[in-house]
């Protein structure tokens, strides 16, 4: 197994502009079993587009978008947001989700490029499964484009639209900190950690960034991880399923916890966030600080009730449109927009279109959703 280091990175998307340093993640655990590549995101001089080898297409063009599973809100927004805003830029779109289930995924994205797709957007189940049908759809002359996870192992990408991972993890760590501290006065405080699904490239990034941020803590015994459990492999949530991360709070909760108060857990989304209160409270613990990411509905009425401390809201919405920049530019013939920043996926460096992530808790929450009716009006 090999260590994903993320250099630092500063750059311009097209629509928004983010800045970070951190560093990467391991990639133990992912469900293949092959050597994993390593992940290294770097800022880069401004590369000029080449657009030559990159031709235009049909305004009416057919495009695949192929997401990984519906089991979070994100995913669902995509799907339905994709759907109707293809449309209404004049495209035929084929949106499909794959069950997290690889070959299901290889199996759609071959028939999007038997069906003439132009571009295929791909939110992948495992960032290092879909090699080749990808370098396929290369060779068929369809651009690819990575959606919020990283594409691995595969020279079949032509740059990948995301918000910072590493930092979207280290603003979960500050807000669990700064919760801890609000809630629960003074340290030491009692934590336990919770990782996403080891073959989501995002999973072991999101991990890594919160621990740059706790290691310290733990090192000085601000914060005591009281079962000991700290490595990415023994905290993470295969395929991101709320249940397996709820009957491991259950087991730590029993087992380490029997006479001793819990007082924060770090989760990396909304899902887990509330799979692990709802374990506290089963348990008879007071609600403990819990971080989590998505701004899912149900999230944000418990950060505005204060049942969730924090969560990470990373618009659809945004993402979806500055996907749809890209493949304008795609289908107009100018090629892929320039960006300062590549990510190694272990064959090639990638162009990163990165969008920023933003913290919420119940301080900030009207801001953050200012511009976003249906979650605003969750805040009553
Ligand atoms: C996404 C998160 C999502 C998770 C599980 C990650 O790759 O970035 O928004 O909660 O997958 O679906």
């Amino acid at each position: 197994m090999k260590k994903r280091t993320l250099l630092s990175m500063a750059m311009v998307a097209t629509m928004m502009v983010a800045t970070f340093a951190g560093c990467g993640g391991s990639r133990e655990g992912a469900t293949d079993t092959a050597e994993q590549p390593a992940a290294e995101t770097t800022e880069a001089a401004a590369e000029e587009t080449t657009t030559a080898d990159m031709p235009g297409f049909d305004a009416g063009a057919t495009i695949g978008v192929s997401l990984p599973w519906l089991g979070t809100q994100n995913w669902k927004e995509a799907e339905d947001m994709f759907t109707e805003q293809l449309a209404e830029a004049g495209y035929n779109p084929i949106v499909q989700a794959a069950d997290q289930k690889v070959t299901q995924q290889q199996q759609q994205i071959e028939s999007m490029i038997e069906n003439g797709a132009k571009v295929i957007v791909v939110g992948p189940v495992d960032g290092s499964q879909l090699g080749s049908v990808l370098e396929q759809a290369k060779e068929a002359g369809v651009y690819v484009i990575g959606y919020d996870r990283l594409l691995e192992n595969t020279t079949g990408v032509d740059g990948v639209v995301q918000f910072g991972s590493v930092k979207t993890g280290e603003l979960q760590a500050q807000a669990l900190l700064q919760g801890l501290e609000e809630k629960k006065g003074e340290g030491p405080y009692n934590i336990e950690l919770f990782g996403g699904g080891p073959a989501d490239p995002n999973a072991p990034n999101f991990f890594t960034g919160a621990m740059s941020v706790l290691q310290p803590k733990i090192d000085d015994g601000t914060v005591v991880v009281v079962s000991g459990q700290t490595d990415f492999t023994q905290c993470a949530t295969v395929d991101w399923d709320n249940a397996k991360a709820q009957s491991r709070m259950d087991s730590l909760l029993s087992g380490f916890y029997s006479d001793k108060d819990i007082h924060g857990v770090l989760c990396p989304n909304d899902g887990i966030a509330r799979a692990c209160i709802t374990a506290c409270e089963n348990a008879g613990q007071e609600i403990p600080v819990v971080s989590g990411l998505d701004a899912e509905n149900e999230s944000v009425e418990w950060v505005w009730q204060g049942r969730q401390y924090s969560t990470v809201a990373k618009p659809t919405d945004d993402l979806v449109k500055e996907t749809i920049e890209i493949i304008n530019s795609l289908q107009a013939g100018n090629g892929m927009p320039s960006t300062s920043v590549t990510a190694d996926n272990g064959v090639i460096e990638v162009p990163i279109y990165e969008l920023p992530p933003v913290v919420v808790t119940k301080d900030n929450a009207k801001e953050v959703f200012a511009n976003d009716p249906s979650r605003l009006d969750l805040l009553k």
